[in-house]
Formats: structure tokens, sequence, C-alpha cells
């Protein structure tokens, strides 16, 4: 058959959900730690307060957000394909993060991976995601920002403690042949810049040692005004060349969602787009920097405040470490308004999920005992074996 007979597959998001932890660090908390204050922070960032992490981890703040994006779909964790998470801060080295959730939600149909690109990480996993569906390979696709970038600042460095803060988002993508949903992605690098934005410690060239812990390499390091310059050009530039490719003009765009680093940034994008502030998303006020998760968790946001409706053409932009940068033009098709979880649903769900934990204890107890068992039988065997030998 040739190629062409096979009809052509979008990738439309029909899910999302967010989720930060309770715990607020204010402006004026930090000032108590650290010498800033609530205006320097404010006048230089336009954060006014953070979520960090108490108990929570990068997986428990994902598998909520995923939870969510999965009930507002209405669509069960087995008929997933595939799960990506976006994460600098991952539940361990390995394994991923990703198949921590794979586990927890009980998607048991589902290959999942994590990806490593900073703060443009999202951009990227979205970028992966909606190419599996493009090309056949899978139908459904979760795609998560998870992070809790408070493990790993320094949290005497005024000049980064301030920025970050703990959060995930997630989207649910499906393949249909309606024409829509992911129309075109960019992504970028410029790894010269490496050094700009990083965090030493704890890979193959500084691995973790009392050494490495006494010199602070596991923690944020950062060049903020050459980071500054870097993210004012390439959002700019990312977000008209994502409109280019997907055959749009910058007044058919209805809402961009950047990444949310500091409201200078993103106000210097909008001038410099020539975009009014009702067509600029903005929530890094209540949230700080959360890195791979800040575009899921602002686009959860502009759906919840009903400035996404069927129709509109969305660009996501981010940057961040790497250097890295990426961008993504949407033309939304999934009805927002009626998207209300029932509280039938819910507790289905939390039923599924109950389940699905309960399975997961039972494999590892079994491969345990198989474990044991198996270790002596062979023993036995072999006992047996020398027995009749000797
Ligand atoms: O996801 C990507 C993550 N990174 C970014 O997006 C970072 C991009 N960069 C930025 O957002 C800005 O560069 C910062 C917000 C980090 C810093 O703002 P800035 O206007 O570039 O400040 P600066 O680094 O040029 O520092 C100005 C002054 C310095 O004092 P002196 O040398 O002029 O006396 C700093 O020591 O402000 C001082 N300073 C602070 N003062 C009070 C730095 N941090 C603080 C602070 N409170 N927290």
């Amino acid at each position: 058959m040739a190629a062409n007979q096979f009809p052509q597959r979008y990738a439309h998001i029909i899910g999302w959900g967010k989720y930060a932890p309770p715990n607020v660090l204010t402006n004026d908390e930090l000032a108590k730690r650290v010498d800033t204050t609530d205006a320097w922070i404010r006048e230089r960032t336009g954060i006014g307060e953070r979520r960090i992490a108490t108990k929570e981890t990068t997986a428990t703040l994902a598998l909520r957000a995923a939870q969510d994006a999965l009930q507002v779909a209405d669509i069960d964790p087995v008929e997933l394909d595939l799960i990506i998470v976006a994460t600098s801060t991952p539940e361990y080295i390995f394994p991923a993060t990703a198949s921590v959730i794979q586990d927890q939600l009980g998607a048991e149909r589902a290959g999942a991976f994590d990806l490593s690109a900073a703060c443009s990480g999202f951009v990227y996993a979205l970028s992966v995601g909606a190419g599996m569906i493009r090309s056949g390979q899978h139908h459904t696709v979760l795609v998560i920002g998870a992070e809790t970038f408070s493990k790993i600042v320094n949290w005497k460095d005024r000049a980064t403690c301030i920025l970050f803060g703990d959060g995930a988002g997630a989207l649910l993508l499906r393949a249909s042949e309606q024409p829509g949903g992911v129309l075109s992605t960019v992504l970028g690098s410029d790894g010269s810049g490496g050094e700009l934005l990083q965090v030493p410690g704890g890979g193959s060239r500084n691995p973790a040692s009392l050494e490495s812990v006494m010199n602070n390499l596991h923690t944020v390091k950062m060049n903020g005004r050459e980071v500054y310059r870097f993210a004012t050009r390439v959002m700019v530039d990312a977000t008209k060349q994502a409109l280019d490719k997907a055959n749009l003009s910058l007044a058919e765009l209805d809402l961009l969602i950047p990444h949310q680093a500091n409201s200078r940034i993103i106000d210097y994008a909008a001038k410099a787009l020539n975009l009014p502030p009702d067509k600029v998303f903005q929530n890094v006020e209540r949230y700080g920097n959360t890195s791979a998760a800040s575009i899921p968790i602002a686009l959860v946001e502009a759906i919840q405040a009903q400035r996404v409706q069927p129709g509109d053409h969305l660009v996501m932009v981010g940057f961040g470490g790497g250097l890295s940068w990426g961008s993504c033009a949407v033309e939304w098709t999934t009805p927002t308004r009626e998207r209300q979880i029932t509280p039938q649903r819910a507790a289905q769900s939390r039923l599924r999920y109950r389940w699905s934990n309960f399975k997961s204890f039972s494999h590892r107890i079994l491969r345990r005992v198989d474990s044991s068992v198996t270790h002596i039988l062979d023993r036995i065997e072999n006992n047996n074996h020398s027995g009749h030998s000797g």
C-alpha cells in the first residue's frame, strides 16, 4: 500500500491536570532566610510566592496531575500506550519517574521514559508524544512535566533560591483523523551555553562524593543575566517559528503560554511580538519557576479561567538549561467548559487506583516469594545432582 493511502493522523489534547504542593513560601518568609526583600523579588521577577514540597516528591506531584488529566478525558489508564515525564528532578537517577507513574496508575500496556531538557522539557515531551501519534506508533500518550526544584536549589544563594517552586502538569494526547491538535513543534539547543545554567554534580563528570557535597555541586548554578538575554531572544524567535511552521500569522494567535520564569522576560516577549496582555498567560506570581512543570500548569490554569476554547490557536514556548528552547503551536479542539469531574467518576477512579496499588504490591510480594522459592528449589536440585554424582 502506498504511504499516502494511510489517513493523516493528528495529536489532540483531550485531557489536562495540574498539582502543586499546598505549602506556600512567600517572599517575606524567604527574606528571613537570605538577604532579599519582597519588593526586589517582585520587581525583578514578578514572583510573589511559590509552592514547596514537604512530604511530596516529583512522582507524587506527577501522579496527581496525571490522574486529573485521565479523569478530564474519561480515559482508563490501561488505554495509555506511552507515558513521558519531562523532569530535571526525577524520583531517582533510574528507574524513570515515568515508570513509577506507569505502575501507580495501573497503565499496564504503556511504555514509559523520562525526558531531560530542563525548563524546555515539557515542550520537548509534547513534541515527542505528538510525533509518536502522528507517525502511527501510538494512539494515546500521557505527557507530564513535574519538578521539585526546592530539593536542588541552594537555599543560601539569593540569586537562585527566590526563583524556583515545585509542581506538576499533565496533558493527555490522543490520535484522531480530525485535523487540529498539535500543529507544529520547534526544538533547539545551544550546548555551548551549558555552564550558564546547570547542576554540576551527581552525573558521570562529578559523581556524588563527600567532596562533591562539600563543594555544593548538587545545587543549581546560574548566570542569571546571560540566561535572561538568551531567554528574551529565543522566546520571540521560537514563537514566530512555531506559528510559521503551522502556517499561522501572529494575528491568528489567541493565547501564548510561555515558560513562567520571570514576568519581565514574558512582558519583553509580549511587547516584541506586539501581543496585548490578554493574549499572554502569566501565573509566575503564584508559582515561581516550576521548570518543566510551568507550561502545563499555566495551560491548565488558562483552561480553568476559560481562556481556551475550541478553535483557538495557542503557542507554548519554553527555554532553559542546555541551553535549550522549544515551541509548539496547537489548534485547540476539545470543549473545556463542561469538563467537570463528577463525584461518581472521581470515586470510580479512586477505586481503580487503589486496585492498581494493591496489584502492584502483590506483584512485588509474588516476585520476592518466586525468587526465594526458585532459589530453594535450585539448591535442592543442585544437592540432588551432587548427591547422585557422589
Ligand atoms: O528557566 C530558566 C531559569 N532561569 C531564568 O529564567 C533566569 C533569567 N534571569 C533572571 O530572571 C534575572 O537575571 C534574575 C531575576 C535572576 C536576576 O535579575 P537581574 O535584574 O538580572 O539582577 P542581577 O543578577 O543583575 O543582579 C542585580 C543586583 C546584584 O547586586 P549588585 O551586584 O548590583 O550590587 C545582585 O547581587 O541584585 C542583587 N541580587 C539581589 N538582591 C536582592 C541578586 N539577587 C538578589 C535578591 N535580592 N534575591
